[in-house]
């Protein structure tokens, strides 16, 4: 079986290309490096063991998304390619707009062509909204609309998919919301590596961590939660990996519509984080509290029953590993992967 994993030389698609290969499926890799390099595709293709095809193409463009249909025999896509920080999606909104849906339809466009029927997205936690209650379960409707805009293209490619289920017969589309995913490949070798400043969390822990920035900023320490920090999900991009290839015997199945959470089901603080990244590096952090970011919630985490029950999959990696994994891929690569 042959899988397209686009977005497969970004953050969890090259950890996904890995557990592919290793699954024993074929993989062809196509990605625009709108936020990843050709250095990443060769790490990947190291790491897996196999010289896996790969194809720098822009998605969006629709005859190049035919042509690449039409060069290698496609059974199921698993669609990662998409713009994905938070705060740039709101200054920006026609791009992420545009980007994302664009690019899903142009696939998907190609696949009806040639006859694929099997798609896989990478969906996300965001689309149960701020009102939903925790843990987030599969069984709870999504949100009306999200709180940024990337999240609203998150919500609309699902519902796209949910239709297109309904219109094609034995077309199947696996939509996984991920909560926060972290961590990097044990080797070092591939990990997050964002553009500028970092948004998240993680990576700016670890960029502190490599002397690149000064000090973490916490942003709120007021909430209601344990320690007055956000609550968040976070999970190991290997498990995360993992989920997909367990999400393929899904689609195996012919399964039609399938909506799965991948979280481990346990929220962590912050300052949790921040603490358990000081043991990783061997030394106390320096953070400040600073105030609330915009748009964040206090609390939430997955209900990870269903894809336990249904998938046979459960996160196994904890948050000292996540850590530990970070700061190996940071401290041998502190300015990321080399430019070619
Ligand atoms: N945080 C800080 N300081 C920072 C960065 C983050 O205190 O420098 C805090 C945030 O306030 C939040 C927590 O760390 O409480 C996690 O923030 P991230 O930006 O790492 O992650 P988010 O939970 O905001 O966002 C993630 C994904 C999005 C997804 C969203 C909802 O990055 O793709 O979860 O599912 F939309």
């Amino acid at each position: 079986m042959t899988i397209l994993v686009t977005g497969g030389a970004g953050y969890i698609g090259s950890h996904t290309c890995i557990e592919l290969v290793k699954a024993g499926y074929d993989i062809v890799v196509a990605d625009d490096f709108a936020n990843s390099c050709m250095e990443a595709v060769r790490r990947t293709r190291k790491l897996a063991g196999v010289e896996f095809p790969f194809e720098k193409i822009d998605l969006t463009d629709y005859d190049a998304t035919q042509k690449l249909f039409d060069k290698y025999q496609i059974d199921a896509v698993i669609h990662f390619a998409g713009l994905k920080a938070v705060g740039e999606s709101g200054k920006i909104p026609l791009t992420y707009y545009h980007n994302n849906l664009d690019s899903t339809l142009s696939l998907l466009e190609a696949m009806k062509s040639h006859s694929v029927k099997n798609f896989i997205f990478s969906s996300s936690a965001t689309v149960y909204g701020p009102e939903a209650p925790v843990p987030y379960n599969e069984a709870t409707p999504v949100s009306r609309i999200t709180s940024s805009p990337y999240g609203n293209t998150k919500l609309m490619i699902e519902y796209i998919l949910k239709d297109e289920v309904k219109a094609n017969p034995g077309f199947n589309a696996v939509l996984l919301r991920y909560f926060n995913p972290v961590g990097a490949h044990e080797s070092g070798e591939i990990g997050e590596n964002p553009n500028g400043i970092p948004n998240n969390l993680m990576p700016y822990v670890a960029q502190v961590a490599v002397g690149k920035l000064d000090m973490i900023h916490i942003f709120g320490n007021d909430y209601d939660t344990p320690d007055g920090t956000c609550l968040r999900d976070y999970i190991h991009v290997v498990d995360l990996a993992k989920g997909h290839v367990a999400a393929l015997k899904k689609i195996k199945e012919n399964c039609g519509l399938f909506v799965c959470n991948l979280g481990t089901g346990k929220g962590t603080s912050v300052l949790e984080m921040v603490k358990a990244f000081s043991k990783s590096c061997g030394k106390d952090l320096p953070y400040e509290f600073a105030p609330r970011r915009e748009g964040d919630l206090p609390a939430f985490w997955a209900d990870p029953a269903f894809a336990k029950e249904q998938l046979g999959w459960v996160a196994e990696k904890g948050i000292q590993e996540m850590c530990d994994d970070v700061w190996r891929w940071q401290s041998k690569n502190p300015a990321g992967f080399p430019q070619d």
